[in-house]
């Protein structure tokens, strides 16, 4: 019997703050094998091993998202690569482009940062999560400059078009799925969804964002997945079971997780 595996969640959020232990203890009697949690800032990082350490089932991926970069030092970067050593490190991220609010920060120290974290991925030698909105070509860009093809990845939420899946799948990414694909006007990631190879799929929730229906707009979690599963196998025409077993693979592939 498979078990959903959540490639990306954020339960070190706030939002989590009331109930998170009793949450994620409920996540794998509910069908939710594994998670990995991803930091976004530096304290996001922080929390995340931490969760890591503390269960079993949760994994961590340390990086720092681009609206976040501001601040950023050459110690932290030193702090990811100590930590990253330990087997509950399973990848850099998120990290990335983000051009949705302009110059915040700026493109150039943007991509300075995705670089300077990509050749860290490198060495650590793990796979990348990679946040990427509005910034589609400067995102295929830094990747191809920095040879992201050594370290692998997944574009998390994968927003562009089906045309533009080409180039990431040729760059040997996965693409990350998850709420939106069920929201009503979700068609251009059904599209894509449609088009993209099951074995380069990944199941996420993004929560506490991102929910699907019929909960959007309301606060995520791992329990919301059968509801991607359920979109996910009508577009691909196979069982629930079969996009279960699939993507659960596929994150442990690319993550190579234990058995
Ligand atoms: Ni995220």
């Amino acid at each position: 019997m498979y078990m959903i595996t959540d490639t990306h969640a954020h339960y070190d959020d706030e939002a989590f703050e009331s109930d998170r232990d009793a949450l994620l203890l409920s996540l794998q009697e509910n069908g939710i094998g594994r998670l990995i949690n991803v930091g976004a800032s530096m304290r996001g990082c922080r929390d995340s091993y931490r969760l890591s350490m503390q269960y079993p089932f949760v994994y961590a991926a340390l990086g720092v998202h681009p609206s976040e970069t501001e601040q950023l030092t050459e110690e932290d970067m030193q702090w990811i690569l100590q930590t990253a050593k330990d087997p509950k490190v399973v990848a850099i991220g998120e990290i990335g482009l983000d051009y949705h609010f302009p110059d915040d920060p700026p493109p150039e120290h943007q991509k300075q940062w995705f670089a300077r974290q990509i050749a860290l991925a490198k060495e650590a030698g793990l796979p990348l999560i990679i946040h990427s909105r509005d910034a589609e070509r400067d995102t295929a860009a830094v990747l191809a400059d920095e040879h992201a093809e050594e370290c692998g990845g997944v574009m998390h939420c994968y927003s562009y078009s089906k045309e533009s899946a080409r180039d990431f799948l040729n760059l040997g990414l996965y693409f990350g799925i998850g709420g939106v694909l069920t929201f009503k006007n979700g068609r251009k990631l059904k599209e894509a969804a449609a088009f993209l190879p099951m074995d380069r799929i990944l199941l996420e929730t993004d929560c506490p964002y991102l929910a699907p229906e019929p909960y959007r707009g309301k606060r995520n979690c791992s329990l919301y997945l059968p509801y991607v599963v359920e979109e996910l196998a009508r577009i691909k025409k196979i069982s629930e079971e079969e996009v279960i077993r699939i993507t659960t693979e596929n994150a442990k592939r690319l993550f190579a997780l234990p058995d």
